[in-house]
């Protein structure tokens, strides 16, 4: 059965496995450390869809104060095209409006046809005439 819940501490190898699964584009910050730190300053805001004891889905949904942003929606390429990556969004959306944002944003590879397929479906907005800088 499909359920849907917060990322806990025990699910942090298999949330990174399935990102590796995903072919989701890495970071740095794809790391036990780095993930554990979010579960700890931000508890509930890693998503996961599990179906029986297998985590197939995950998103970020990350609230600063300011901004909802959404990160690391990955879905696994054996559950593809049924509704997940919808289903998690909302999700993400629903947690964030909870929280007070009000403006939501993501960062999406403009390479990687499935996750362009999928923004451009996805009811959002594509921002253009902005510049994303970055450090570390
Ligand atoms: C992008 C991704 C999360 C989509 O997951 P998914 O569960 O298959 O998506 P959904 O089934 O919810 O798709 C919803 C709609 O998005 C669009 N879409 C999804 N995948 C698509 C694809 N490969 N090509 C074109 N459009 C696509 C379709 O309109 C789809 O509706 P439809 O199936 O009725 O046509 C998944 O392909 C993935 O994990 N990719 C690798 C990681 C990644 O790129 N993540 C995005 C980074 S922000």
């Amino acid at each position: 059965m499909l359920r849907f819940r917060a990322g806990q501490p025990a699910d942090v190898e298999l949330v990174l496995q399935l990102w590796v699964e995903s072919e989701a584009e890495s970071t740095h910050t794809d790391n036990p450390e780095s993930l554990s730190a979010l579960l700890t300053h931000n508890p509930g805001a890693l998503i996961v869809a599990e179906i029986g004891d297998r985590i197939v889905g995950s998103v970020i949904a990350a609230w600063d104060g300011w901004r909802g942003s959404v990160y690391r929606l990955a879905v696994s390429p054996s559950h593809r095209r049924q509704g997940l990556a919808d289903q998690l969004l909302l999700r993400a959306e629903e947690r964030l409006a909870e929280l007070g944002a009000v403006r939501l944003q993501a960062i999406v590879v403009e390479s990687d046809p499935p996750a362009v397929g999928f923004w451009r479906n996805s009811g959002w907005e594509q921002q253009i005439k902005r510049l994303r800088f970055v450090k570390g």
